[in-house]
């Protein structure tokens, strides 16, 4: 999907903008709240390239195999992940790029201009696929931003977490590396522990349909909310109430911009008085 060397360049230039050169050299597709979406010329036309925190390569291994499972198992279950691969930029520690075709139509943007036949039509296949999927040992972000659609299927395109657990119930993903990412006043407060915890929601069918529906306040398509949840109680229980799902959103838009504020207030420290490059791209202001 993409040269190497491509890569290398685009490493390059995220590097010259993380030390202070305007962020119009890179081409920003998308913010998610973890990572920044950034759109290059593949091979075979253009991919996005999401940039994932710096690890060594015994740990870029291990990431590869997670992630080639995680998109294997939820095909078995009946989700169409977008084709993605890894590439590791540098040799020991590596910067990994995960890889994949820009989707041209994303349901967002369907369903802004949809009518009630297709949002009913894309709530119920939204249900059926995160409750078909989403078990102790595989979960998934079902939030609207995540989905794509090509040819009238829906395409999940945030698989760069990959959410799957083994036999024991542990979290296959080296949690040690997303917690390594955050701003060291957080380290302490966010262990192990605490992050098995939050990613435990994603496991859970009810909690992971109870955050699609908070989070379209944040896209501003409450519209959907009530077909949304009008197919979602038909299979899970207790029924998810429009209230519940506002309150969730409340709470959950307050966590992610404190998070955001404190990275912010991490970056300046950082740059400003330990004259260190502050290793990621951070968003910009979020509308919630
Ligand atoms: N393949 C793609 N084609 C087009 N747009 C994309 C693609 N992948 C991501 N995007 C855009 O970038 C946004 C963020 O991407 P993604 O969901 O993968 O990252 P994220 O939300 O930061 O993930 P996480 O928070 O779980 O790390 C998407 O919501 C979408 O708008
Ligand atoms: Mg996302």
């Amino acid at each position: 999907m993409i040269e190497r060397d491509v890569l290398e360049r685009l490493e390059a230039r995220v590097l010259a903008v993380l030390d202070g050169d305007p962020i119009d050299d890179l081409d920003v597709v998308g913010y998610g709240e973890i990572s920044t979406v950034l759109r290059v010329e593949g091979t075979n036309g253009p991919v996005v390239a999401k940039r994932l925190p710096q690890m060594s390569r015994a740990q870029f291994v291990a990431y590869s195999e997670t992630l080639a499972d995680y998109l294997d198992d939820l095909r078995v279950r009946g989700v169409r992940p977008v084709d993605s691969i890894v590439h590791a930029v540098g040799e020991d520690p590596v910067v990994p790029y995960c890889i994949q075709p820009l989707q041209p139509l994303l349901l967002v943007d369907e369903l802004d201009r949809a009518d009630d036949a297709v949002i009913e039509h894309r709530v119920e296949q939204l249900v059926d696929t995160i409750v078909g999927a989403v078990d102790d040992w595989v979960g998934l972000d079902g939030q609207i931003s995540n989905w794509a659609v090509d040819n009238g299927d829906l395409l999940y395109i945030d698989v760069t977490t990959p959410l799957l657990r083994d036999a024991s119930g542990s979290e296959r993903l080296d949690v040690g590396l997303f917690i390594a990412s955050l701003p060291w006043a957080l380290r302490g407060a966010v262990d192990r522990f605490l992050l098995t915890e939050i990613l435990s929601h994603y496991y859970d069918p009810r909690a992971v349909l109870l955050d699609l529906a908070g989070n379209l306040h944040k896209e501003r398509l409450t519209g959907i909310i009530p077909p949304l949840l009008e197919a979602a109680n038909r299979v899970v229980s207790p029924a998810i109430t429009q209230a519940e799902a506002a309150k969730y959103y409340r709470s959950d838009a307050w966590l992610w911009e404190f998070l955001l504020r404190v990275r912010r207030a991490d970056r300046a420290w950082q740059c400003k008085v330990r004259h260190r490059r502050y290793p990621f791209l951070l968003p910009g202001r979020i509308e919630r």
